[in-house]
């Protein structure tokens, strides 16, 4: 049988930058021996031989968030100090767990919110959903954000589902961001400058009145790249 007689093909869109198991696994090396011989340590391999992101975990649940965009989101909540964490595309769950893990460990009282088209790869543990709502919607249509109408403040609004992004930036700067309050975009914005960059511009500068670029966290990591706003009251 050749191989494009097969029943039906994934759509392998649907795991770009996700990879194929929303749990964790503990990785396995293949190419290599764990435990390598001190009498062969100069011929040790220098790198792991896998990708690194796959690796992302909190407490046994994946996390597509690197080490330094971690470092700067723990910054800005130390510094913020939220009572609201809003998060588009949740996948497994663990940065949600880790949102609130880490805001409990710092004394604040904080709502996690995640949003997904698809929670069935959530692998959140039902004894570990305290402070965490799912709501399950498209973010393509914009009544799915109604209900957080009303959502207390300090808020941190984190797109990270990548669809209707500038849309659901108005949609939150109209009807739910505070001033102080700010707008992640992650991962995109480097991708858009490459294929998109006149769009990207205008975009960004028809929300010159009501949102700055926070220049400390949005160059603090590649998946923050210049997608970290804030809202300001700039008009006067
Ligand atoms: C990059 S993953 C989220 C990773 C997670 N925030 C983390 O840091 O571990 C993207 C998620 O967005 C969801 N998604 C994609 N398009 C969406 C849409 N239109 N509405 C809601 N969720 C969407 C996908 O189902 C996927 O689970």
């Amino acid at each position: 049988m050749s191989d494009y007689s097969r029943e039906n093909f994934l759509d392998l869109n649907t795991f770009r930058g996700l990879g194929e198991d929303p749990a964790y696994q503990p990785p396995v090396l293949t190419d290599r021996p764990r435990d390598w011989p001190l009498d062969r340590w100069t011929d040790a391999p220098r790198d792991l031989g896998f990708s690194d992101f796959s690796r992302y975990q909190w407490r046994g649940l994946r996390m597509l968030k690197d080490p330094d965009t971690q470092a700067a989101l723990h910054d800005l909540l130390c510094e913020l100090r939220p009572r609201t964490i809003v998060e588009l595309g949740v996948y497994g769950g663990g940065s949600l767990v880790w949102f609130r893990d880490l805001t409990k460990l710092m004394g604040i009282d904080c709502q996690v919110i995640g949003i997904d088209k698809d929670l069935s790869r959530c692998q959140i543990p039902d004894s570990e959903k305290s402070n965490i709502s799912l709501y399950e919607a498209d973010c393509s249509d914009l009544a799915t954000f109604e209900p957080l109408r009303g959502a207390a403040h300090p808020l941190v609004f984190i797109d990270d589902a990548h669809s209707n992004t500038f849309n659901i930036m108005k949609w939150a700067v109209d009807h739910l961001l505070e001033q102080g309050d700010y707008f992640i975009i992650e991962d995109m914005i480097p991708y858009w400058d490459r294929y998109s960059p006149k769009h990207l511009a205008e975009y960004l500068a028809a929300f010159r009145d009501v949102l700055s670029m926070d220049m400390v966290y949005a160059n603090a990591s590649s998946q923050l790249d210049r997608g970290v706003f804030r809202r300001a009251d700039m008009k006067e």
